[in-house]
């Protein structure tokens, strides 16, 4: 086998001197002044910075969500600006599991529902989604509420709910976007404790955070400022 293919295994996410900046009429804003990531399998790392500091559009990077200005963002292996729309959205719909702040689960579904939908488009894994569905709500302690719907909820149930969901597929990595962002501290412990466990069970997790706290719960703190890495 090819010697970089093995030595590369490891290696999770890789960025090189990503760039992106937003056109504001006639004008180029640079928001991201070249990012230099790796992110080991199994690992927990938070990256923490200040509101506006660049964390979702370095999110938005890693998650294949929007493409960099320039520069190199390599997930599991794959340079995601050199493969095809179709693979990019492979990546993101089976690789990667996403948690966002707003939780971004579907009002009219019931919890079960929301945890199984992102199975639908997947036909490898799909033969026995009910029950993984079943058994990650259990996971996230909601085996006695998935059938509810979202607004019969608390918001800590609800971040329950989008935690099986980013699992159903089976994903290389998760992207939490400030996950707590909308808890209170209380919940917000018992969400983190579940991160906890997801990690020592060998996921591989990214969370953007702007809450000193976390930095308990992870192997490693990337600290963003102005678009740029503090220390890595
Ligand atoms: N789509 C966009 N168009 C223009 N500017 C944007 C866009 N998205 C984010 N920005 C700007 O980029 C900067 C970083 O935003 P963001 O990555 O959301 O920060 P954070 O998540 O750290 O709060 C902010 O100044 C924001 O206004
Ligand atoms: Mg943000």
């Amino acid at each position: 086998m090819d010697r970089s293919v093995t030595e590369g295994n490891d290696i999770v996410i890789d960025i090189c001197d990503l760039r992106k900046s937003y056109r504001l009429g006639d004008m180029e804003v640079p928001i991201l002044h070249g990012i230099d990531l790796c992110v080991k399998k199994g690992e927990f790392v938070a990256i923490m910075g200040p509101s506006g500091s660049g964390k979702s559009t370095l999110m938005n990077m890693i998650g294949c969500l929007d493409r960099p200005t320039s520069g190199k963002v390599v997930l599991m292996g794959k340079d995601t600006c050199a493969i095809s729309d179709n693979e990019l959205a492979e990546l993101r719909g089976f690789e990667i599991g996403f948690v966002f702040q707003s939780f971004n689960l579907i009002p009219r579904l019931s919890a079960y529902e929301n945890v199984l939908l992102p199975t639908y488009s997947n036909s490898k894994k799909g033969h026995n989604a009910s029950q993984r569905a079943k058994d990650l709500l259990k996971l996230v302690g909601l085996d006695d509420r998935m059938n509810h719907r979202p607004t019969e909820l608390s918001g800590g149930q609800r971040q329950r709910v989008a935690i099986a969901r980013s699992l159903i597929n089976e994903p290389s990595l998760i992207l939490a976007d400030e996950p707590t962002g909308n808890l209170d501290s209380k919940t917000s412990e018992e969400i983190l404790g579940i991160f906890s466990e997801l990690h020592r069970n060998g996921c591989t997790i990214v969370m953007i955070t702007h809450d000193p706290e976390m930095e308990k719960y992870v192997d490693r703190v990337v600290h963003i400022k102005d678009g740029y890495i503090k220390n890595n």
